[in-house]
């Protein structure tokens, strides 16, 4: 049986991807510190995983010690890196922690695998390397152009990995450039658990339809657009979960490396999803035009060929299923995983 080591494990991405490499036939080893993500995750894996015991690690990947005794204590086949600092805003405050966490977890975790003749490595990337796009769709061969020190730990992280594979051809890696990940686990038993304000659109959303919340902020209204608020590819979780197993798939069967794009290849605006939860919903979601936030662009979308030509991996799920899905979460979890 395959075994994969998935970092950040029982973040929002990641747990969603655990369930669909088991689903899958892979055994999985989880690794988390809960610097952003609940110990109650691993309860409701469990239960969606038909009561089998996850294996977890708890540390962090900065941690080479810790990620060292991993690796002696697990045969590990290969790694999903998803372990790394997110808010885009935080980074820009924070730039020190962001590139020790995200950079320096990036490197122990591949220097462990590479005493231990483990060399298949799925990087959890993002369009934000894309910066304002020049072109849509957006292709895998578009200009790269980070525009704050999240999106820099990206495209580094994607440059240590072609640099590593340059220099040891026997490195096969999969960088995933992820859109806007939305939705959650059709069980609403697991789905996206901001801690404070959220910063992404359908979390806020979801808490002002479920009344946590009073009014949705639409930053900005005179963009370039069809109806002049941001245009963004949501791409439900589930669907990507999907894409990493058929990136390790891909890994596994077939020599070399790759970066793709996940993405639907559709792009929504701001108050198209605010329509589209309400009718998921049935609540109302009321909103106020606010100036623009800070590094905002106006319309980002994926072209999503590769991934289908090279993993035979297309989105499945519409934004409706997205607001359904998120809604059933929120309204069944009013308080994230904390009970
Ligand atoms: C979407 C749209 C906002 C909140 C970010 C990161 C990216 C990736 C996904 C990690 C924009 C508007 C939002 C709100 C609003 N994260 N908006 N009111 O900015 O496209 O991408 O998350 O990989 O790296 O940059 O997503 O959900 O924050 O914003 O009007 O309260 O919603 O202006 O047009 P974004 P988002």
């Amino acid at each position: 049986m395959t075994t994969i080591l998935l970092t950040g494990a029982t973040g929002y991405i990641a747990s969603h991807t655990w369930l669909a490499l088991g689903a899958a036939g892979c055994q999985v080893v989880g690794l988390d510190d809960f610097s952003n993500s609940s110990p109650a995750v691993l309860q409701r894996l469990q239960a969606l995983l038909g009561g089998e015991q996850p294996v977890f690690e708890q540390g962090s990947v900065t941690d080479a010690a810790f990620v060292e005794s991993v690796f002696q204590r697990h045969r590990i086949d290969a790694v999903v890196h998803f372990a790394a600092f997110k808010a885009v805003g935080e980074s820009t405050a924070k730039p020190l922690s962001y590139y020790a966490n995200n950079i320096g977890g990036l490197l122990t975790v591949c220097e462990a695998m590479r005493r231990h003749g483990c060399h298949r490595f799925v990087f959890s990337s993002s369009a934000t390397v894309y910066g304002k796009p020049e072109a849509l769709p957006i292709t895998e061969q578009a200009r790269l152009q980070a525009t704050n020190p999240y999106g820099q730990t990206k495209l580094i992280g994607e440059q240590i990995l072609a640099d590593l594979g340059a220099a040891e051809p026997h490195w096969q890696t999969g960088v995933l450039r992820y859109f806007n990940p939305v939705g959650a686990h059709a069980s609403g038993q697991i789905g996206e658990d901001p801690r404070g304000i959220p910063n992404n659109l359908m979390p806020y959303v979801a808490q002002v339809a479920v009344g946590k919340r009073a009014r949705l902020q639409v930053f900005g209204n005179d963009y370039d657009t069809p109806d002049g608020t941001g245009v963004r590819d949501y791409i439900h979780v589930t669907d990507l979960a999907e894409g990493h197993v058929a990136a390790l798939r891909r890994l596994l069967e077939t020599p070399g490396s790759f970066t793709v794009n996940l993405g639907t290849g559709r792009g929504y605006s701001v108050l198209e999803l605010v329509r589209a939860y309400e009718a998921a919903s049935g609540r109302p979601v009321p909103y106020d035009i606010a100036p623009r936030r800070p590094g905002d662009i106006d319309a980002c979308y994926a072209d999503p060929a590769l991934a289908q030509s090279l993993l035979g991996w297309t989105a499945q799920h519409d934004l409706a299923r997205m607001c359904e899905d998120s809604w059933r979460w929120q309204r069944m979890n009013p308080h994230g995983f904390e009970t």
